[in-house]
């Protein structure tokens, strides 16, 4: 007979295949961007097989942790994580066979969760609007569960010197290869500090004498690029970019390293936001051309094919699978002459299925509402505030043109992005 467990029994006589895959990622020069009288190279991070940087140090922290007894066999890892060093640790500490434990702030892509989840992690999602100190902050709470829970191991990143030996040891001696001992300024980002110290450390004692500059890229609104630049420590703002730029210096973080810094925008890498055009948008860094009217409102516009809509005669399984997918809770109906001649929600389906699920194969006609609050573009935010009031969406009409939605999360957007700057 087979027993069946949460999770898979491993054999622990040979070292996970998988952990052999982790590092000498290859290095690409970039030859298409003008870089001036520089050379230009990217370590291809991204190729590690948990997706970064981060699996060079899941692997560092966890073997340190084994080695020195304070993670034993059955054990817990727990950690406060943005999410690469989570997918580290849930890809490296679940191949040997422990429990993973992470806390991430609210602020992390979806996908990044959902890909730590598939890998069999356990996912405590904490405030991403409080800082140090306050008991939702992410390491605090990662750290207050590693303390309840029996044979917990809290890795802390960014404390935890088997980070920075990771790149000291690893990502260093590659590059210094790869580049064939011709190096003369490395860019990073800081989230931990992990790579700043260990690449710092590595090249300072491999090139001590002409030394090499060590430039620091962070987010504006991180508090990083202000404490080099002036040595003060100044409040933190916030920003999008995951995973660089922080809110405190961490302990592992030898800021003394870095030669030069520069701030950069929040441009981001992840699908779901940089693929993403509404996202984008939202976020200010799309810029539409304004029409000065109800339109910029407007996130998914009609005529350029962005808004999701049924038809009347589509079923309202059909309605309900395409709010679903988009992660909306109403949809636009539209005819066969693009004319919006109704709106259909979420109440409406659960109105006609709730007692007879056989209903979900009546057509859209039969459920939605034809009522509709329509505003011309010329309309103004007290219009819109009257129609939410009434618990509708607005339905933005150019005479017989239809133009899109304006819901209340479009207005806090929109309103988000006109607030001014503190
Ligand atoms: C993709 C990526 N690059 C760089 C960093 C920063 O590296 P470090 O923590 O070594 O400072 C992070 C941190 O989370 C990251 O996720």
């Amino acid at each position: 007979m087979t027993e069946t467990s949460a999770a898979p029994s491993i054999a622990h006589d040979k070292p996970p295949a998988i952990l052999s895959l982790i590092g000498d990622t290859p290095l690409v020069e970039i030859t298409q961007f003008d870089t001036g009288p520089c050379q230009l190279f990217l370590k291809l991070e991204n190729q590690n097989p948990g997706g970064s940087i981060k699996d060079r140090i899941a692997l560092s922290m966890i073997e340190a942790a084994e080695a020195d007894g304070k993670l034993q066999p059955g054990g817990t890892v727990v950690e406060a994580t943005a999410g690469n060093t989570g997918l580290g640790l849930a890809l490296v500490a679940g191949a040997k066979g422990y429990r993973v434990l992470l806390v991430i702030p609210d602020k992390m892509s979806q996908e990044k969760i959902s890909h730590v989840k598939a890998l069999g992690a356990e996912v405590r999602i904490s405030r991403s609007d409080v800082t140090r100190g306050h008991p939702e902050y992410y390491q605090d709470v990662a750290a207050r569960l590693a303390e309840e829970i029996p044979g917990a191991f809290y890795v802390n990143q960014f404390g935890n010197p088997a980070n920075p030996l990771a790149h000291e040891r690893t990502t260093g001696p590659e590059i210094w290869e790869q580049m064939r001992h011709d190096v003369d300024a490395i860019v990073v980002g800081v989230g931990s500090g992990g790579t700043l110290t260990g690449l710092g450390r590595f090249f300072n004692r491999v090139k001590p004498r002409r030394g090499i500059e060590m430039v620091l890229a962070d987010p504006a609104g991180s508090i990083l690029y202000e404490y080099v630049k002036t040595g003060k420590l100044v409040e933190s703002g916030t920003w999008a970019v995951e995973g660089i730029g922080e809110d405190f210096i961490p302990e592992i973080a030898d800021m003394s390293l870095v030669t030069e810094a520069f701030e950069i925008d929040d441009a981001n890498k992840y699908l779901s936001k940089m693929y993403n055009d509404f996202w984008m948008a939202e976020q200010g860094f799309i810029h539409r051309p304004p029409h000065g009217d109800l339109s910029d409102l407007i996130s998914h516009r009609y005529e350029a094919g962005e808004v999701i809509t049924v038809g009347p005669d589509d079923s309202l399984l059909t309605a309900f699978k395409r709010m679903r997918d988009s992660d909306v809770s109403q949809l636009p109906v539209v005819d066969q002459k693009g004319r919006a001649i109704g709106i259909i929600d979420e109440s409406d389906l659960l109105v006609k299925v709730h007692r007879a699920p056989s209903h979900f194969n009546d057509p859209v006609e039969k459920a939605m509402t034809d009522r509709l609050e329509t505003l011309p573009p010329t309309a103004t935010i007290k219009d819109l505030l009257d129609v939410f009031d009434r618990g509708r969406v607005a339905i933005v009409m150019d005479d017989d043109k239809f133009l899109g939605l304006v819901t209340r999360t479009d207005l806090l957007s929109y309103l988000r992005l006109h607030m001014p700057k503190q």
